[in-house]
């Protein structure tokens, strides 16, 4: 297992590109399965989560190919050969539950793996299941499979999610664009990650109206095309690499960043004393003054403050004058890096929901673990700015979200490298 090796203390300048969205591109590929016309997917990023994918469309019989070094997925489900997700494949990656929509809608049965609980919580796919049933879907599940069919194909209705789910939102969307008639899906996810299917969906002959408000409205259609789409910037990994001149006191360009995506992010930086300066390559980043101030965090939906940023936040506010306060409201589970920023020397305490944060002059060097994607690059963040140096070993958590973490950061200024482990 490889580890990263940081020497912290100098301030990071200069400019990051930033990929295009793991979760963007891990909803849009299954959605080849709705059509047997080639799908092309541009600014793709290279992520060991969308190799697994790849395994997953090919397992079924897809055909993905992944040319420019990865950057274009080209994919193509003519004639599927299978339609069995494998425990082995969906337990490595909970998104691989996007391809039942998909295959409900086109062949009329399926067969997924529940994909079972991961680091950060159990992750129930209950509202998957709920709102296909909506649809018309017969669901029996047994021996840890969800066993999908339906003979007539799925029909429009309307359904209304109790609690918002970007996965579930995805997986009826699909489903939805090739069901008879109407589908009006209530309280619906507005990420981006929604309003970018929806568009590759119209561009394939979907007829969606309200993606990116609570109602989407879907009016079934017989067939789908091909279509070439480029997968929209990773608004998540923009945020990440916000982070690490205002840790670390320089001033960074995040090449491709759009303000619109990280409007929640970008106002409590601003709050906690961050300057974010849209320009025409991206946005630039560098903190107004010696030390950023302690500011409280809510995480929420979007267009919320997003849960995928609360791990890297944290480690920006244990360096902060003052006291924080984050409360994680999406996961049961997601304050795994909080132990690990302690052994650095940060001041946290957690109790259920809530992590209260002292901040501290400098954090310290040491070796620490990852635990799961957006704890493991928190740490990354910790370690730039800490005095000494730091190991974060299992990295491979870090690499299913994060192209070439330390070419990017060390491109910057960062002592940073990677060790391959055995
Ligand atoms: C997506 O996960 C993202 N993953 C997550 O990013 C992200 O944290 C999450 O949305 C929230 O924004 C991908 O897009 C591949 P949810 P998803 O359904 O769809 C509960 C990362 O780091 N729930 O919105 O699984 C669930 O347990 C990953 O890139 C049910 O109870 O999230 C959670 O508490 C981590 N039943 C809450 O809802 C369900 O049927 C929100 O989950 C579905 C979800």
């Amino acid at each position: 297992m490889d580890s990263i090796v940081i020497r912290g203390g100098a301030a990071l300048n200069g400019e990051i590109p930033i990929a295009g969205a793991k979760n963007a591109c891990l909803t849009l590929m299954p959605a080849t399965l709705l059509s047997d016309e080639p799908l092309t997917l541009t600014n793709a990023p290279r992520l060991s989560d969308i190799r697994t994918m790849t395994t997953l469309l090919q397992s079924l019989g897809a055909e993905v190919s992944a040319l420019q070094s990865g950057q274009v997925l080209a994919l193509s489900s003519h004639d599927l050969t299978s339609h069995t997700a494998d425990y082995d494949i969906v337990r490595k990656m909970r998104a691989s539950i996007l391809v039942l929509g998909p295959m409900l809608a086109r062949d009329g049965h399926a067969v997924v793996s529940l994909p079972g609980g991961c680091a950060i919580g159990a992750r129930p796919v209950d509202l998957h299941l709920k709102g296909l049933q909506a649809l018309g879907a017969d669901l029996d599940l047994r021996d840890g499979y969800i066993h999908a069919k339906v003979p007539g194909g799925l029909k429009g209705a309307v359904f209304e999610f109790p609690f918002v789910s970007v996965g579930a939102t995805e997986n009826l969307l699909m489903a939805a664009t090739l069901a008879k008639g109407t589908t009006v899906l209530k309280n619906a996810a507005r990420e981006p990650e929604i309003v970018d299917l929806a568009q590759c969906l119209r561009k394939m002959g979907a007829q969606i109206d309200g993606e990116g408000t609570p109602t989407i409205t879907i009016q079934g259609v017989d067939r789908l095309h091909g279509a070439t789409h480029a997968v929209v910037t990773d608004r998540i990994e923009l945020g990440t690499y916000m982070l690490a001149p205002v840790i670390t006191g320089g001033t960074v360009e995040c090449l491709g960043g759009r303000l619109d995506l990280v409007a929640a992010f970008a106002e409590k930086l601003d709050a906690a004393g961050v300057s974010v300066e849209q320009t025409p390559r991206g946005l630039k980043v560098s903190r107004r003054n010696g030390r950023v101030n302690a500011v409280d965090v809510i995480t929420e939906p979007f267009p919320g403050f997003p849960t995928d940023l609360q791990a890297q936040m944290m480690a920006l506010l244990c360096t902060a004058e003052g006291t924080s306060v984050l409360e994680e409201k999406i996961f049961e589970n997601r304050f795994m890096h909080a132990p690990e920023l302690i052994r650095m020397g940060a001041k946290i305490d957690v109790h259920g929901g809530h992590a209260t944060v002292t901040g501290v002059d400098r954090l310290k060097g040491a070796p620490v673990m990852a635990t799961d994607l957006r704890a493991s690059v928190s740490l990354i963040l910790a370690g730039l700015a800490a005095e000494g140096e730091t190991v974060v070993s299992r990295v491979y958590h870090l690499d299913r979200g994060y192209e070439r973490v330390e070419e990017k950061l060390g491109a910057c200024g960062a002592q940073i490298e990677r060790i391959t482990g055995q």
